[in-house]
């Protein structure tokens, strides 16, 4: 019965909401895990073989204006000391990634305003004139249509940008009210019409959160269409207010990751850090039900500790080359490889 819901969705890439909430539910059912995770192998290995593609995380500033109630960098955590990294440092964290083999940076940080519009484009264009040929992504937040063009014609190619949750009460559940779920959409559709490749995503077991709402995500996510997903478990941190809160099911985690797989066969799947931080297996844990990107930090060791969104996050002692070399040998034990590759997402 089950299986036949996972036969329908590998066929069709789709399930309605209740085929998805009955399929979910039986997450914790090895059996029917592991059909599900060699269907979604298949798939992967279809269109991107045993290749892993990796991109450089450089955490550029821990700032943030909003106060999103599980994120360890909210504007109310006082206890956290901030930084930020002027344009030459990073620049620096893309020369030593290009030297590692990195084809594509992220810039990623929370919403600090101190980086106007002009400081933000004279970054991205420098980085495009350094490295012609690798992709650029941005993971800055809700910015105007304005700004986001202004970056897109710098030279930034992606944008990473997590609905979060697709449901508006559960928005309001996780934000204060001035952010709001119909924004943060907006926000992914003016990304798409620029001409980004965009990514969204979601927590998973994220505080309140139900296999409904878990349906609901897949079900915007079906018709956003993105080219990537991150999704990763919720890890509560102490100075939030959901520091007491459950902490998100790797299995969960892995049966959305192979479910993301059949419903977009060539989307680029992350294992994240935050399944690694669950579970020391994690991200091979990952691969092996459908994600295909790594996403190491490149940032400098002295501020790797302050970007801590949710507590006990790994690779903050770690060199960048620690932790390229460390994941080549996780890859490479599952019988993966990681590529040195830009890891656009290949065209059906
Ligand atoms: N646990 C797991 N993921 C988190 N994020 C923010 N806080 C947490 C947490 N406590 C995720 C959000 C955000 C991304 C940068 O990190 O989904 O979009
Ligand atoms: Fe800021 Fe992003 Fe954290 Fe929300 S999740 S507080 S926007 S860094
Ligand atoms: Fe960072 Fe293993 S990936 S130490």
């Amino acid at each position: 019965m089950i299986k036949s819901l996972i036969n329908t969705l590998e066929q069709r890439h789709i399930l309605d909401k209740s085929e998805f909430i009955e399929l979910i539910k039986n997450f914790e059912n090895q059996e029917i895990s592991d059909y599900l995770f060699k269907k979604a192998v298949a798939i992967r290995q279809k269109h991107y073989g045993n290749a892993v593609y990796t991109r450089g995380l450089v955490e550029i500033s821990n700032h943030c204006r909003n106060n999103c109630y599980y994120c360890g960098l909210r504007a109310e955590n006082k206890k956290i000391e901030r930084y930020r990294l002027d344009k030459e440092t990073i620049l620096a964290c893309c020369h030593e990634g290009y030297q590692l083999g990195f084809r594509t940076f992220v810039l990623q940080g929370g919403e600090d305003k101190f980086y106007t519009e002009t400081m933000l484009t004279d970054i991205v264009s420098s980085i495009r004139k350094a490295y012609p040929y690798c992709a650029i992504t941005l993971s800055l937040g809700e910015m105007s249509y304005e700004t986001y063009l202004a970056l897109y014609q710098a030279g930034a190619n992606r944008y990473l940008l997590r609905h979060e949750t697709a449901n508006a009460a559960h928005y309001a559940l996780l934000h204060p009210a001035q952010l709001s779920e119909k924004n943060r959409k907006q926000c992914l559709e003016n990304l798409k019409k620029i001409g980004y490749q965009v990514g969204t995503g979601f927590m998973v077991g994220s505080p309140f959160q139900t296999f409904e709402h878990l349906a609901e995500d897949l079900l915007f996510i079906a018709q956003l269409q993105p080219q990537m997903v991150g999704i990763g478990p919720f890890i509560p941190h102490h100075q939030t207010p959901f520091a007491d809160k459950e902490k998100g099911s790797v299995q969960l985690t892995l049966f959305l990751l192979a479910i993301l797989r059949l419903m977009l066969p060539t989307v680029l799947l992350p294992s994240t850090t935050a399944l690694g931080t669950l579970d020391p297996q994690g991200r091979e844990k990952g691969i092996l039900a459908g994600a295909n990107v790594v996403m190491p930090n490149l940032s400098p060791v002295a501020v790797r500790k302050k970007y801590e969104i949710y507590d006990n996050k790994i690779c903050t002692g770690e060199e960048a080359a620690e932790c390229k070399f460390c994941l080549h040998r996780r890859m490479e034990s599952i019988g993966y490889r990681i590529v040195v590759d830009r890891g656009d997402a290949k065209t059906k």
